[in-house]
């Protein structure tokens, strides 16, 4: 296999804590990596670097490990722009818009909605995400779930059964009868494309005792569970991820102390979505607050046209520095290792010998320019698994 070496990379943002330097970022200065097919085989100071066939002078920039954004929306069709704009004029965010786009991606052709995965995941591998997880949700029909799963895969491993993100229309005088559904016939269609499954553990969606059985009957079906959590009120679902094991309870916006502990002490990763906050006007999850108690926390994008129309980690990381309470060198570290660990994946998030060669560049000296210079595209070179991206 051909071997390529990057050198004289400025600042190499490694996440192996054991390289020292005070931070869990592993950060080594005038330093190389190699790679070798599609993984990583060295890394090191530049000086030292082994010899390669092929040879990139970095001159001077930062490298990162590629993002991990965990948790987008992208089967769907249409947007929602007049909802953007009346919320922009004064409107609330509620659950309700979901069945705009249920109504669109309805309607829409695989093809469709094939394109447009294939769009917003070629916007996000530009800004340096690469790996996504998606999920299903707008369908709400056994055919519909099962039809955005299948395409959800064709584009990408991590992909989520969220059947459970609104009560369906068609169910709207029979909620109970809509979770018998989710747990039942779509379950068993949608299982076979999955390897997670989420709730919208809300009010207006899904309460705790719904989220349990939902939850409980994807895992004996083989998904792990993952939960949409105290996004727009508290409520029982932070609670309900931890009791579960579930790999992440997602949004965290609403936290008692007693959530916190929770999520301090568990091995449930808490994944903030500053995009949300930013694109409904809400208030912003505490990150501070979450890291203080020993929480892993993860940064994500919830890239949907509803409540967060961006792919863009670069956008989160400067928001989450900038009204979250998070430093620079924490907010990378959860936007690419965080977000692994809510994958419960350690193949990705890291530039460390054996993992996944998912490398970005940066037009600047450090990872702390993503937050600094917040809105200028500093991506300037991605690798997904070793293969440069156009
Ligand atoms: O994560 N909270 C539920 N689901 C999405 C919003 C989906 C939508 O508004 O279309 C979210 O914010
Ligand atoms: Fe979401």
């Amino acid at each position: 296999m051909t071997t390529t070496a990057v050198t004289h990379i400025a600042s190499l943002v490694t996440n192996d804590p054991s390289l020292g330097n005070g931070t869990p970022l592993g950060l080594i200065q005038d330093a190389a990596v190699v790679i070798d097919g599609d993984r990583i085989v060295w890394t090191g100071e530049s000086s030292k670097a082994p010899a390669t066939d092929n040879v990139l002078d970095a001159a001077g920039r930062a490298m990162i490990p590629g993002f991990v954004d965990s948790h987008s929306h992208l089967v769907f069709a249409g947007d929602r722009t007049q909802e953007f704009n009346a919320r922009m004029s004064g409107q609330p965010y509620t659950a309700g818009g979901i069945r705009t786009t249920v109504a669109a991606t309805r309607e829409a052709s695989d093809e469709q909605l094939s394109a447009n995965v294939a769009h917003y995941l070629a916007e996000a591998l530009r800004q340096g995400t690469t790996t996504l997880e998606t999920k299903s949700g707008y369908g709400l029909t056994v055919e519909d779930e099962a039809r955005a799963l299948r395409i959800a895969s064709r584009h990408t491993d991590e992909v989520t059964y969220l059947g459970a993100h609104v009560v369906s229309p068609d169910y709207a005088d029979d909620p109970a009868g809509y979770v018998d559904l989710v747990t039942g016939p779509m379950l068993e269609a949608c299982a076979p494309h999955a390897r997670w499954i989420d709730v919208f553990c809300e009010r207006g969606a899904f309460d705790g005792d719904q989220a349990r059985a939902i939850l409980t009957a994807g895992r004996a079906k083989g998904l792990h569970p993952r939960i949409h959590a105290n996004q727009l009120t508290y409520g029982p679902g932070v609670q309900l991820a931890v009791e579960l094991d579930a790999a992440s309870a997602d949004h965290c916006t609403h936290l008692t102390d007693a959530d916190v502990d929770a999520l301090g002490q568990g091995d449930t990763v808490a994944t903030l979505l500053p995009g949300a906050e930013f694109s409904t006007r809400a208030t912003w999850p505490d990150a501070r607050r979450l890291l203080d108690a020993g929480a892993t926390v993860a940064l994500s994008t919830d890239c949907n046209p509803g409540s967060s129309f961006t792919s863009s980690m670069p956008f989160c990381i400067a928001l989450a520095v900038r009204d979250m309470g998070m430093t620079p060198d924490e907010a990378l570290w959860s936007a690419t290792a965080g977000g692994a660990a809510a994958l419960r994946r350690t193949d990705i998030g890291r530039i460390t010998p054996g993992a996944r060669a998912d490398l970005v560049l940066l037009d600047a000296p450090s990872h702390v320019h993503l937050a600094y210079r917040p809105g200028v595209p500093l991506v300037s070179a991605v690798w997904r698994g070793g293969q440069r991206v156009e």
